[in-house]
């Protein structure tokens, strides 16, 4: 195991390029599975999370290599069966269910429980494939699906926290091949949506409206095969914006797309952030102390639950209080006590963190649990003083890529070790 040790106190200043978008990545490689034909899929990031989905898909019984930033995937003769023993290491490998059922009428797919930031039921993705017309049934901790031809529905898609966004790829896929047309109503909008749904056109499928609450799919007999890029990971790119913010330099976010960001920038601008776009670049340095703000998350456009607890490490600095409110997962404050453990003033009321600031974090051991608190932790160790090590950062590996590479780059004195402890 690794734990990554931080100098805190230098200002990040540089150029980092924003590698493609992993939450793009995963549904977009399960959708292969929709055709025989060879596809390629470009401007993928180094991830731990992107090679167990290739893992995933040759377990299915597809070739699948990934050779620099493009993955290859060829789905001639797959099997229904994603297991246990995979879906639990990955949430994300439930977006083969829709592809399954589709291509081969039937799937068996592991539920993959819950993680630590909260209950991750699937129940949404099970209605939308029953509205489709499978027999979906759930026992011995597998989904099981049965459907000879999927028929289009009008279906409504959105649950007690809003849209699902593998839910609603999910669905998106499986509408591709079924007989007429779906409506998916209450769809998740998120930009990530949004490329799937142009590498499905791509592949032959007719799709309107996907970035939009309401999605049209008209069923086709089959789809073929074909290339795509992955958008810019705007998660990844509001996390070096919000260390940007949090050390007082000045970063160029290359590649990033600020249309994907709006409600962070919009709030980093409130608190007192500048941006500004150069050609390809987009540059984000503080002005001047931070102020403080109240943040909710809500689904895209809304602010990000992803760049929640990065945006708390941050709101430590504000002078004042600040409240920011996670409607979207049940738990995801892990990151609050190991803050505290630095000397933020923080904690925890219901769904809202209440952070009183400025309070100078002072470096320490602490402990990532999921990936976007590890990010949480490596900006407070930025910003604190002395060393901090934060570990497990495996939890880091599945979503950033070569973040300590990054952060060096941009002047930040961070390096990995190995981790003997628990
Ligand atoms: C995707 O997860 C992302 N993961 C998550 O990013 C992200 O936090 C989440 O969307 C919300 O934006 C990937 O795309 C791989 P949801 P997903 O279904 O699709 C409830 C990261 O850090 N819900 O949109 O699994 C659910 O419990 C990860 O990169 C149901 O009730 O999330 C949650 O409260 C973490 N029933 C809310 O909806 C369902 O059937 C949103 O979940 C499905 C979801």
């Amino acid at each position: 195991m690794e734990k990554m040790i931080i100098e805190g106190g230098d200002s990040l200043r540089g150029e980092v390029r924003i590698s493609g978008a992993k939450n793009a990545a995963l549904p977009i490689m399960a959708a292969a599975l929709l055709t025989p034909e060879e596809c390629v899929i470009r401007n993928v990031p180094q991830l731990q999370d992107v090679r167990f989905m290739t893992k995933i898909l040759q377990a299915l019984g597809a070739e699948a290599e990934l050779a620099g930033d493009a993955v290859r995937i060829r789905a001639v003769r797959i099997g229904d069966t994603c297991d246990y023993d995979l879906v639990r290491k990955m949430r994300g490998s439930v977006c083969v269910l829709g592809p399954l059922s589709a291509r081969l009428g039937r799937a068996r797919v592991a539920l993959p429980g819950g993680c630590v930031i909260g209950a991750r039921p699937i129940d949404l993705h099970l209605k939308g494939m029953e509205a489709l017309g499978a027999q979906v049934a759930v026992r011995g901790g597998y989904v099981h699906t049965r459907a000879d031809r999927l028929a289009g529905r009008e279906i409504f898609l959105s649950g007690r926290a809003g849209p699902t966004v593998l839910g609603t790829a999910n669905v998106m896929m499986a509408a591709t091949l079924a007989e007429g047309v779906t409506v998916i109503q209450g769809a998740a909008c998120e930009p990530e949506v949004a490329d799937l749904a142009k590498f499905l056109a791509a592949m032959g499928a007719k799709i309107e409206g996907a970035g939009s609450p309401t999605i049209v799919v008209t069923g086709v007999p089959g789809l073929h095969g074909a290339e795509h890029e992955l958008i810019p990971d705007r998660i990844e790119a509001a996390t070096f914006a919000v260390a940007a913010a949090a050390t007082g330099g000045e970063v160029a976010l290359r590649g990033a797309r600020p249309d994907h960001m709006s409600a962070v920038l919009d709030k980093l601008r409130e608190i007192g952030v500048e941006t500004r776009r150069e050609g390809e670049r987009f540059l984000v340095r503080p002005a001047g102390p931070l102020r403080p703000a109240h943040i909710t998350t809500h689904p895209y456009p809304g602010f990000p639950t992803d760049v929640q607890a990065q945006m708390t490490a941050l709101l430590t600095q504000a002078d004042g209080i600040s409240i920011v409110t996670e409607r979207i997962f049940e738990s995801r404050f892990m990151h609050i006590s190991e803050l505290a453990r630095m000397g933020a003033k923080v904690y925890v009321e219901g769904p809202h963190a209440i952070i009183h600031g400025p309070n100078k974090l002072s470096g320490a051991e602490v402990m990532a649990s999921d990936l976007r608190a590890s990010a949480a932790l490596v900006i407070a160790g930025l910003m604190a003083e002395g060393r901090t090590e934060v570990r497990r950062i495996y939890h880091l590996d599945r979503g950033y890529e070569r973040i300590d590479e990054k952060l060096t780059a941009l002047g930040a004195r961070v390096k990995r070790a190995e981790d003997q402890g628990p």
